[in-house]
């Protein structure tokens, strides 16, 4: 039986973890569940939100499902979700958006995947005050990382059937850092002669989402672009509740919701699960669990077909109720 970290979060993420624990297992699929608690309520007990023993397990089973986790403001902690990406080399953020049934939206027929490089960038932290009325961030870009994050978004494409891989720049003012990040794509482009090139600036780019997002397939783009286009991208698809992601590096992959906790909304039973549950669907494809992976996304897509979904998409099902529902349509 495989071994996977699974962090419940806190806020709304132990209702939906839950929910999906249940899912998965309905579905026949015996997972054995590595839980790890992490976040605002473990930082009294253990004096850190992201406790080292998480961090092991991750490398241990190398792969976690992840529900968010609140990170405090103002007490000088980090973000899990930053310090996870930083101490793994999770260096690409995977964010596939794609309309699913019934979930209302402007178009019909979106199926793009976002590809975003994680670990440089403004992202870098490099800052300066440089005197009173001024301040500096520095835009770090490489060459190793530009490569890689095409490469990774490259192999992506061949292995999911996609035709085409757009590269994001502002490569005509930042001729240097974008240009780089430009020329790299060119580079590792030549290597997939199968799969359709393209190259759009971002502020084009943005235009084109709102008007004709059906255009693009997947598209690459260096760490700030890759955050503000991929919430775009979820937009277009019905927003948080449904906005799936993924963390993947060369050794290890972490599988998360694009939400946060929704304190909100925590212990209400009211929470959708399904950004989660396809962040799940995601992560066994990832293990090679293709057949479970498309029979869990199947009953949930029948489930949306039947009209059956939670507060936040227009319904009237509590988190518990949907999850029973999809579980019936397995
Ligand atoms: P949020 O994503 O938690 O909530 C924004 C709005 O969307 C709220 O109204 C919430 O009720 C709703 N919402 C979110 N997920 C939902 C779901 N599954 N079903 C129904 N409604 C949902 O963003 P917010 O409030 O800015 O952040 C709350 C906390 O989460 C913060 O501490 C933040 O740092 C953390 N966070 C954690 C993330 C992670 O662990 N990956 C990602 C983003 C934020």
């Amino acid at each position: 039986m495989r071994t996977i970290t699974l962090i419940n979060g806190d806020g709304i993420g132990p209702e939906i973890s839950s929910a999906v624990i249940k899912i998965i297992d309905a579905a026949g699929l015996k997972i054995d569940w590595d839980v790890q608690t992490a976040g605002a309520d473990v930082i009294e007990k253990e004096g850190t939100p992201l406790p080292e023993r998480v961090l092991n397990s991750i490398k241990k089973n190398k792969v976690a499902l992840k529900a968010p986790v609140t990170t405090p403001i103002g007490k000088g902690f980090r973000s899990v979700n930053v310090q996870l990406r930083k101490s793994l080399d999770l260096y690409a953020n995977l964010r596939p958006c794609k309309n699913l049934p019934n979930v209302k939206t402007r178009f019909d027929g979106v199926d793009i995947v976002v590809v975003r490089e994680n670990t440089e960038d403004l992202y870098a932290g490099i800052e300066r005050q440089v005197d009173e009325n001024s301040a500096e961030s520095i835009k770090i870009i490489t060459r190793e990382a530009s490569e890689r994050i095409c490469k990774f978004a490259f192999d992506y494409a061949v292995k999911n059937n996609r035709k085409e891989v757009c590269v994001v720049t502002k490569a005509n003012i930042m001729k240097l850092s974008d240009g780089l990040f430009l020329e790299s794509y060119r580079k590792i482009a030549e290597d997939y002669p199968t799969i359709h090139k393209c190259e759009i600036l971002v502020d084009n780019l943005c235009m084109q989402l709102v008007q004709n997002p059906t255009q693009f397939d997947v598209l690459v783009l260096p760490n700030l672009y890759g955050d503000i286009v991929s919430d775009l991208c979820a937009g277009l698809i019905g927003g948080l509740g449904v906005a799936q992601g993924a963390n993947i590096g060369a050794d290890y992959a972490v599988f998360e919701p694009v939400h946060g906790s929704a304190p909100d909304i925590k212990g209400q039973n009211i929470a959708n699960p399904t950004a989660l549950l396809l962040s799940a669907v995601e992560m066994l494809k990832f293990i090679g669990e293709q057949s479970y992976a498309q029979k869990i996304e199947k009953a949930l897509y029948k489930t949306l077909e039947q009209g059956v979904c939670t507060k936040d998409l227009g319904g009237s099902m509590s988190t518990t109720m949907f999850r029973d529902a999809i579980i019936a349509n397995l």
